[in-house]
This record gives C-alpha cells, sequence and structure tokens, in this order.
C-alpha cells in the first residue's frame, strides 16, 4: 500500500533513479573447517549438505532457513530507526524468519560494531547488511566479511570510491545501498531560492546570511549537504554570507544548542538556518521559538529525511520545508540485494534512489505515506 503510494510519488516528482543491475564477475570463498577427525569429518559432510539445502531453498524462494545479521551505527537515531523497522517488515514480507534476523546496535562505536560483525561471522550467518559507525572502516569489515565468505551490503554511510572499486575489481559479494546526498542538498538550496530573494533576504542586502548546522562530518551525507545546498544558491547567481557552520552530529539536541548560541551572537542577521537532517532541524525549531524569532516570517528553517514530526511543521509553516530520505526504498533495495546475492545472482555495487523535495504543498501526502 505504502510502496504504492510512494510509487506515485516518485513517478510524479522525479526521474528514476534506482540502479539494479549485474555485476560481472563473482566472489564467495568458502573456508574449508579443519577436519581432524571422522567425527569432525561427519560433521562438516552434514554441514556441506546443509549448504547445499540452503542454496537450493534459496533458489526456488525459501529463506525461511536464511540468517541475516543486520549492523545499525546507532538505534537511538531517528533516520536509522525508521530505516531498520521497515527492513525487518520488509525481509520478513519477503520470506525470511523473524527469529533468523538479528539486529544490533554499534552505539555509535565502531569497536562494539567491529565485535558485533566477528560475532555475526561466527555465527555464520548467510549475510551481512551493515550500516558503518565509520565508513572509513570499511576496508577492514569488507576484508574479514567477504574472507567469511559472507555476502554483505553496506547501507547509508558510503564507504569511499577507492573502497567500492576494490569490490568490482576483486568481483566481490558486496554492494552499497543509498541515496546520492549532492541531490538531497541540493534540494534544500532550491526550497530557499525558490522563495525568492524579496522574500528570504530579510535586511535587503542583496545577499543570503545562514548557518550551517553538519552532521557527523565524517559521514559523505553530511559533507555533501553541507556543500550542495549552498552550492545551489550560488549557482542560480544568490550571493551567500555564511555566518556560522558548526557540527550537530545529526542530534537534535547539540543542534538545539549551536542554533540557540548562534541566534545569540548573530540575531536578526541569521536569514536562514540549513541543518543536514530533521532531527537538528527540530532541534534548531526550538531555539529560533526560545528566541521569539518565526520560520517562514523572519527566518528560514530546511531539514532533510522527512520524519513526521517536521513534516507536520512543514504543513504548519513552522518548516520550510525538508527533503524526503526514502527509507522505504533504501531498505527494499538492500534486502533485494542481500536476496540476489543469496540467490546466487549478482548485484551492481552501488544501487541508488531519489530523494523528494518536500514543501507545503505536498507534505501532506507525504505525511500519510510515512505514517
Ligand atoms: C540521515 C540522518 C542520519 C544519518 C545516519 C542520514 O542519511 O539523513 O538523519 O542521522 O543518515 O547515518
Amino acid at each position: 500500500m505504502k510502496k504504492k503510494v510512494l510509487s506515485f510519488i516518485l513517478a510524479a516528482t522525479m526521474m528514476t533513479a534506482m540502479v539494479a543491475g549485474c555485476g560481472n564477475s563473482g566472489n564467495t570463498k568458502t573456508d574449508e573447517p579443519a577436519t581432524n577427525t571422522q567425527d569432525e569429518k561427519e560433521d562438516a559432510a552434514d554441514d556441506k549438505e546443509d549448504a547445499a539445502g540452503d542454496e537450493t531453498d534459496a533458489a526456488s524462494g525459501d529463506l525461511s532457513t536464511k540468517k541475516v545479521g543486520v549492523c545499525i551505527y546507532q538505534f537511538s537515531d531517528n533516520f536509522m530507526t525508521l530505516f531498520r523497522t521497515e527492513l525487518e517488515n520488509y525481509l520478513v514480507e519477503k520470506g525470511f524468519s523473524k527469529e533468523n534476523i538479528t539486529i544490533v546496535d554499534g552505539a555509535n562505536d565502531q569497536p562494539t560494531q567491529t565485535g558485533q560483525i566477528d560475532n555475526f561471522i561466527n555465527d555464520k550467518v548467510d549475510v551481512l547488511i551493515v550500516n558503518p559507525v565509520n565508513s572509513s572502516s570499511a576496508e577492514t569489515i569488507t576484508d574479514k566479511v567477504v574472507e567469511a565468505g559472507i555476502p554483505l551490503v553496506y547501507i547509508n554511510r558510503e564507504p569511499d570510491a577507492d573502497e567500492e572499486k576494490r569490490w568490482e575489481d576483486n568481483g566481490w559479494d558486496v554492494t552499497y545501498v543509498g541515496c546520492d546526498a549532492r541531490q538531497s542538498g541540493t534540494f534544500q538550496g532550491e526550497l530557499i531560492k525558490d522563495l525568492g530573494m524579496d522574500k528570504v533576504d530579510l535586511n535587503g542586502d542583496g545577499k543570503i546570511q545562514y548557518i550551517m548546522i553538519e552532521g557527523d562530518p565524517e559521514n559523505v551525507d553530511a559533507q555533501y549537504r553541507t556543500e550542495f545546498s549552498v552550492k545551489a544558491l550560488t549557482d542560480a547567481g544568490i550571493e551567500v554570507e555564511e555566518l556560522d557552520d558548526q557540527v550537530g552530529n545529526w542530534q537534535q539536541d547539540q543542534a538545539q544548542q549551536l542554533v540557540a548560541n548562534a541566534l545569540g551572537q548573530h540575531g536578526e542577521k541569521i536569514e536562514v538556518v540549513f541543518c543536514n537532517n530533521d532531527a537538528m532541524a527540530l532541534g534548531a525549531l526550538q531555539a529560533i521559538q526560545s528566541a521569539g524569532r518565526t520560520v517562514g516570517e523572519d527566518i528560514f528553517l530546511v531539514g532533510v529525511d522527512a520524519l513526521s514530526e517536521a513534516l507536520e511543521n512543514v504543513i504548519n509553516g513552522t518548516m520550510t520545508g525538508t527533503v524526503f530520505n526514502d527509507h522505504f526504498a533504501q531498505s527494499h533495495s538492500a534486502a533485494d540485494a542481500a536476496i540476489k546475492f543469496l540467490t546466487g545472482e549478482k548485484n551492481d555495487y552501488y544501487i541508488g534512489c531519489d530523494y523528494v523535495k518536500v514543501t507545503s504543498e505536498n507534505a501532506q501526502e507525504v505525511l500519510d505515506m510515512v505514517k
């Protein structure tokens, strides 16, 4: 049902960008267990039979015996909560058993997550879906998971281009599923540009004065949204002045404090508040309201994700706009990629999706779909 509405919105608002093609070479190195005694040999033979049976099950579409390990960088992240809930539901819808899906919280700590990956490898999961705490750890993660012969689907935090190239060059069963964060940044800038200078340039100096509240700076989503939101304005010939740029680590409370400080320091000069995600935009809104400012009248505020609360604010005019970060498409593509690996098919090394720009015009429609 939600999928249908989503398809409609996507078809109506943008070009299709889902790329789910096939890579052209294979991977999977399976380590044979050491067999020192007759019993162990028999066990190994049994394991082989089980494995052969599993392959047949998967090929015939029976995924109910397959074990899926899912690592999330941090459970308390609002967006990743939507993502993992949908991922689990969709995996079950596709035929996996709920008890064979294990989702763990990396607590925003890479050593914790690395230990969880080791445990999944020891437990011989059939496929791993990983939202890395640090995308720079991807090389180490990939090496150990590939070595164990387990297919790997990265989500949400994109490893760098060199790492993705390694998967391709080696023909490994590894892929990344996510949206191109440049697009979300561009949409944020356009949300402001589309209001027109007469409205946004409150002090009439011919420039847009803004503050930027960034997510985790290691994360490419934060880097691109920061860059491309402003670029959309300058590309349109609009002059900008950055009054402040702070790191709120994707978190509402941190953003509230940072925006309160910035408002204290720069006051009325601030015309626009860009936040790399909605959680931080909600924090920014609290600070804006405490400072007696009114979004849409004497300040403008944009986020990314389309959390329900943010969409309600867009509908009420207490946020200027947001950008829908499609957790349905991303979680479904991640599960579909995992299924392809399990059934012996290949995946492209990058599986993308599109963001959707959200204004007061379509916010209700998006809210009906995400709720
Ligand atoms: C989302 C953020 C989230 C982050 C986690 C981003 O794509 O927009 O809300 O905190 O992913 O990595």
